[in-house]
């Protein structure tokens, strides 16, 4: 039975609840459809399979369920929010953070606080054609203009590219990604941050994948992320945590929520509202129990099964292939074969690279096994 299955089971027990059969069926449906996270054979998204204390975590945000817009009455939550944020604060050389519901609302707000600090004379914002969504969105909320910069083979902002559209027209802002959604790409944030102090605008960098390398021996991969002004990242994409776990770093000092009395005066500095221990309780309770080398061992497993899935495909195959160094593998079949029932099985998703449908592997879970989605594609080989 599942872990999960077992703990409900026992739950209900406890609280003599009387559930029909038909409630059984759907409380069970739901588990197996959960389950394909935890297969070796997820690589659609970057959905990982949870760590068992962060479940025990995310249990105990729901009994203590405290909100911290009252920061007073929940000294303990307080005391470990710090704890955490003070440990992000050391792991990327920031000087202040707090968390977020995920990196969509972090891109935002960076991009607001840009807009209401930079000195910048612009309302132009810089970021390569791959940056996620979110970016456009943020910029269409706040009333920027998004201006898309190519990239090159790899997937990586093309760094002339952006030279020549400064030159044209200077920046509010430019944002580089740390590990794009569609290939894993990562922008040389180095030459990125140098332009932004060249045009003196804000830089902000969009870690919400690739962050998770600072806690690995690649963290030179990010070499330059400690310059610029912020930075997103989500423990829920590559730290094996549940939803919502981002957190959005800044280097300059903005005035803390808990600071601020709630009612009396409107936070102004942050997108944040309710929030309690949902948001890293779990994050807590991994460190607490599994420790920050377990976490960097899971990345490290991931990025190991990532390459031998890579280089078995290129041993093996003429296809198109596209390897990054946050664990994502991006491949096209050399005849156009319709892979979709492996789509429809989470195994992998599609995305599109130079205006080709290509397929994409995610090595978010550190249950994903390399031999087991070539085992998949093998009929294809
Ligand atoms: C690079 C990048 N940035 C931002 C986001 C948005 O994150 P979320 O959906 O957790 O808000 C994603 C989501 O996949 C992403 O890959």
């Amino acid at each position: 039975m599942n872990p999960l299955s077992s703990l409900l089971e026992s739950l209900l027990k406890r609280n003599r609840t009387e559930y029909s059969e038909d409630v059984r069926k759907l409380i069970n449906s739901l588990i197996n459809e959960g389950d394909l996270h935890h297969g070796e054979s997820w690589a659609a998204h970057m959905t990982p399979s949870l760590e068992s204390p962060a479940l025990l975590g995310q249990l105990l945000s729901g009994l203590h369920n405290g909100n911290l817009l009252s920061p007073e009455l929940y000294p303990q939550l307080v005391k470990i929010e710090k704890q955490l944020i003070d440990w992000f604060c050391r792991l990327f050389e920031h000087n202040h953070a707090h968390f977020t519901h995920g990196s969509t609302y972090a891109n935002l707000e960076a991009l607001w606080q840009a807009r209401e600090l930079s000195q910048a004379d612009s309302t132009i914002v810089y970021a390569s054609q791959d940056a996620h969504y979110s970016v456009a969105k943020a910029c269409h909320i706040l009333g920027l203009q998004f201006k898309s910069i190519a990239t090159n083979e790899r997937g990586e902002i093309s760094i002339e590219a952006l030279r020549q559209a400064c030159q044209q027209q200077s920046p509010l802002a430019i944002i580089a990604t740390a590990g794009t959604s569609s290939c894993g790409a990562i922008d040389a944030i180095s030459s990125c941050v140098a332009l932004a102090e060249q045009f003196s605008c804000w830089c902000h960098i969009d870690a919400a994948w690739g962050g998770a390398l600072m806690l690995t021996a690649k963290s030179y991969l990010l070499d330059g992320l400690k310059e610029a002004d912020s930075i997103s990242f989500d423990p829920h994409k590559a730290l094996a945590q549940p939803r919502p776990c981002g957190v959005l770093l800044y280097q300059q000092p903005l005035k803390s929520i808990s600071d601020i009395d709630y009612l009396a005066q409107a936070p102004k500095q942050t997108l944040l509202g309710s929030h309690g221990g949902e948001i890293f309780l779990p994050l807590w309770f991994s460190l607490l129990l599994s420790g920050e080398q377990k976490l960097a061992q899971q990345i490290n497993h991931r990025l190991l099964q990532a390459k031998q899935f890579y280089s078995t495909l290129k041993s093996q195959t003429d296809w198109w292939l596209l390897s990054s160094p946050t664990g994502i593998v991006c491949f096209r079949p050399a005849s156009h074969y319709d892979l979709s029932p492996l789509i429809e099985q989470g195994i992998f998703s599609t995305v599109t690279i130079n205006d080709q449908l290509s397929y994409r592997a995610v090595f978010a879970s550190d249950k994903t096994q390399a031999k087991a989605l070539l085992a998949a594609l093998e009929i294809y080989f």
